[in-house]
């Protein structure tokens, strides 16, 4: 059975997507089989990746069809040399749960308050119903799936939306990565989503959320850097997680690598960024076998 890792912060560009990629094609590279979800209405893994061409591509299933009820995330798997993806779509933006009432529905229940009414409490029934539960389903369809895999990663979208929530929730047991910046706009960030997290964990009893840690990307040696090492060290000790000793430095082969929709590894074999990708890795593989 997989472990479901969801990449989370909702502070946008703290390298989420990129940590997603890289450690899919590692982790294949150590044999594991990989899928991959786009859960960011950008579609920016299904571009770096290679798995989409275009964007605002209506047709080609996706996870938008999946949440909608549409299709089984099965029917949205494209297999991809290292690993299998199932792509985002622009409409997740206007993702925002189940509505109770569309705006065609209510347009034609306009004039009868009794339809109307009976339309709306059977939503709401819907609605606290597992079995028609958005989150249930997204949980649902990762069930059918989870068996092939040994990872499910996640990049979620950057905010604290339905989106976030239901990628927080998206399994029995959802292992949270953290990546953030050493800088300020991604400290305050990490502090809102520890909170969000809290609520979460205070409210659904019947889903765990094991938060792996905060892993630091981009790092720069300097006094800058320094600083907020110790702000996000102490910050995972007062969420019980960890942040990871090794940091991933800054390198211009994420930049080259995401124009070129490679892997970092594709682009060299050997450079510092690399190795701390391997370094990465073991740490992450430790951290998941022990909180599971
Ligand atoms: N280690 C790194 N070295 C240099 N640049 C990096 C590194 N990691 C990420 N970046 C750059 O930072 C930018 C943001 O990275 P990325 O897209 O992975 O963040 P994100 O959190 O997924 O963003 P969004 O919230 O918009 O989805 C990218 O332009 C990427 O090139
Ligand atoms: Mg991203």
């Amino acid at each position: 059975m997989a472990y479901v890792v969801s990449v989370v912060n909702q502070k946008g560009g703290v390298g989420k997507t990129t940590v997603c990629r890289n450690l899919a094609s590692l982790l294949s590279k150590h044999g594991k089989k990989i899928l991959l979800i786009d859960f960011d209405p950008q579609e920016s893994l299904s571009l770096y990746t290679g798995a989409v061409k275009k964007r605002f591509d209506e047709d080609t299933p996706s996870m938008y069809h999946v949440l909608s009820g549409q299709i089984h995330i099965d029917d949205a798997i494209i297999n991809m040399d290292e690993f299998d993806l199932v792509r985002s779509d622009y409409r997740l933006y206007s993702y925002n749960g189940t509505p109770l009432i569309t705006e065609n529905e209510a347009r034609e229940l306009l004039g009868n308050p009794e339809a109307m009414y009976k339309h709306i409490v059977h939503a709401l029934e819907q609605k606290s119903n597992p079995e028609t539960d958005d989150r249930h389903r997204l949980s649902r369809e990762i069930a059918r799936i989870t068996d092939y895999y040994d990872f499910i990663l996640i990049d979620v979208n950057p905010n604290l939306g339905p989106l976030t929530v239901l990628g927080l929730l998206a399994a029995p047991v959802t292992n949270v990565l953290i990546p953030a910046f050493p800088e300020e706009s991604s400290r305050q960030s990490v502090f809102a989503l520890a909170d969000t997290i809290e609520t979460l964990l205070a409210n659904d009893f019947d889903q765990q959320i094991n938060i792996l840690g905060i892993l630091i990307s981009r790092y720069e040696k300097n006094n800058i850097s320094k600083k907020y090492l110790e702000f996000f060290s102490q910050l995972a000790e007062n969420m019980g997680t960890i942040m990871f000793k090794t940091m991933i430095p800054k390198s211009v082969l994420v930049p080259e690598s995401i124009a070129l929709k490679q892997s970092i590894f594709d682009r060299r074999n050997n450079a510092p960024i690399i190795d701390r990708y391997e370094e990465f890795c073991k740490e992450f593989l430790q951290r998941i076998e022990e909180l599971n």
